[in-house]
């Protein structure tokens, strides 16, 4: 048996905590997996006081996560902080310039740091897995960087946010609005540090911009990926999306098109026949689209202490078997900045539903404004009758360019007949 491989632990949340219990229990079967024991040696957290419900005996204790980096006895680093500046960065900076491997879990770190981390990897030849930094439990990473590596990837669809996932199934299975669910997935542990980033889409786009770089061979490009988050999505539309046929998922996609790349965070309507319609609650799912494989479905826990563990000691393992395949797919010097194209050039059907006036002659003001910016209608849903009161007025339109879409509900949210702000939902038509 080879020398244990001994690791260094920095932060003990949620996440740092879920590995150590995950390692007690499984020691054996991971010791014989690898060939050599896996050795815990030191840790860092803020508070080191804290009843974390896990035996830190014998462990070497660092106040500061930085100069455990570089001064514990440890093979590799594990970081398990947050953020993607300050101490995370600094963390991980420190341990690979200082030779050493890093294992993290940080998508915000590897959507804004991924390529200078990956060449400084490359300079001190080791390395940087994040396999935990995208949806959770499923072996995304490994799948595109080498189950599906002989493919050539057309389009990656996904919810890759378990905490907004959480929110839209209870709102709809029970009616709530979102605030009062959002407490609940912070109690769970799916929730970030900041919960906007969740709810706003953010900590989906670092994820996707992380696949889209492994999928299309691409630097990681996150500051051109178009971000609509959840708090727009009310219960009325989450319920006429069930009327429809659809259920509302935030999704993030990101797809090649003849002038780049789309790559996308926003809620969506998906035919309730989909299987990522009915992927539920905290649960994550991965479409990816290729040549050969064809579609392939990928779904499981996004989020919480197991699954996120599960997916950092694989990691740790590969590193232990001495399984090291390029971060990215490629090396960083053979990855493309390929453009991303711009959201007005996206083009797809658009569910649109205001708040209009119920008196004569206003459906006709909206049809022309339609009619002038190329957008036709598919069907049109009123509900309720309270003359001269504001009543919803839902609509479904047929595929159209964004831009000529934003332009035409901009001239109807100005007519006096249209109550506050107009709603408007992409409508996705997926193909698993
Ligand atoms: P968390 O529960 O908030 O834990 C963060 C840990 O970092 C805590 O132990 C904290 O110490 C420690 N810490 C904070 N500032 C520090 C500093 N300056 N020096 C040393 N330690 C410091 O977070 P988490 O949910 O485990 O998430 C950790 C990472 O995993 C994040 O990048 C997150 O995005 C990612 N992730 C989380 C999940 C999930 O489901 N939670 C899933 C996938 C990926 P104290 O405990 O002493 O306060
Ligand atoms: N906050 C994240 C989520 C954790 O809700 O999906 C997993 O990355």
């Amino acid at each position: 048996m080879s020398e244990p491989l001994k690791i260094a632990i920095a932060g003990l949340g949620t996440v740092g905590a879920g590995l150590i219990t995950l390692l007690n229990a499984n020691a054996d079967a991971i010791t014989a997996r690898c060939g050599r024991e896996l050795r815990i040696t030191a840790v860092s957290a803020r508070d080191r006081t804290k009843d974390r419900g896990i035996d830190l005996s014998g462990l070497e204790w660092y106040d500061d996560a930085a100069k455990l980096a570089v001064e514990a006895d440890a093979d590799i680093i594990v970081e398990m902080i947050g953020g993607s500046e300050g101490i995370a960065l600094d963390t991980c900076m420190n341990a690979l310039k200082a030779g050493r491997s890093v294992v993290t879990a940080n998508k915000a770190l590897v959507a804004h740091h991924g390529m200078e981390m990956a060449r400084i990897a490359e300079e001190n030849n080791v390395s940087v897995l994040f396999e935990a930094a995208v949806a959770g439990g499923i072996p995304i990473i490994k799948s595109l960087r080498e189950g599906l590596a002989g493919n050539s990837v057309s389009r990656i669809s996904g919810i890759l946010n378990g905490t907004s996932n959480y929110i839209m199934t209870r709102m709809r299975n029970e009616s709530l609005d979102f605030e009062s669910v959002l407490k609940d997935a912070q109690d769970l542990g799916y929730a970030e540090v900041d919960p906007s980033f969740d709810i706003d889409g953010v900590d989906a786009a670092h994820k996707l911009s992380i696949l889209a770089s492994l999928a299309f061979g691409a630097q990681i490009n996150f500051d051109d990926v178009y971000i609509e988050g959840i708090r727009e999505v009310s219960l009325m539309d989450v319920q006429f999306a069930d009327e429809l046929g659809y259920r509302i998922k935030l999704l993030g996609i990101a797809q090649r098109t003849e002038n780049g790349i789309e790559q996308r965070v926003h809620p969506c309507m998906v035919p309730v026949a989909s299987a990522i319609a009915n992927i539920e609650y905290a649960i994550n799912a991965v479409e990816v689209e290729c040549d050969f494989a064809s579609t392939i479905v990928h779904a499981g826990p996004g989020a919480g202490a197991g699954p996120t563990a599960s997916a950092v000691m694989a990691d740790i393992m590969d590193i232990a078997r001495d399984n090291i395949v390029p971060l990215f797919g490629v090396p960083c010097d053979k990855l493309d900045a390929i453009p991303t194209v711009h959201m007005d050039e996206h083009h797809g059907e658009y569910y649109v539903r205001l708040m209009v006036v119920d008196r004569s002659g206003v459906f006709a003001e909206i049809a022309t404004i339609l009619q002038n910016h190329d957008v036709s209608m598919e069907s049109v849903l009123q509900r309720g009758r309270a003359p001269g009161e504001p009543v919803p007025l839902v609509m479904v339109l047929h595929e159209t360019r964004e831009a000529d879409m934003k332009a035409a509900i901009k001239e109807i949210s100005a007519l006096d007949s249209v109550d506050g702000d107009p709603h408007m939902i992409r409508i996705e038509l997926l193909h698993g």
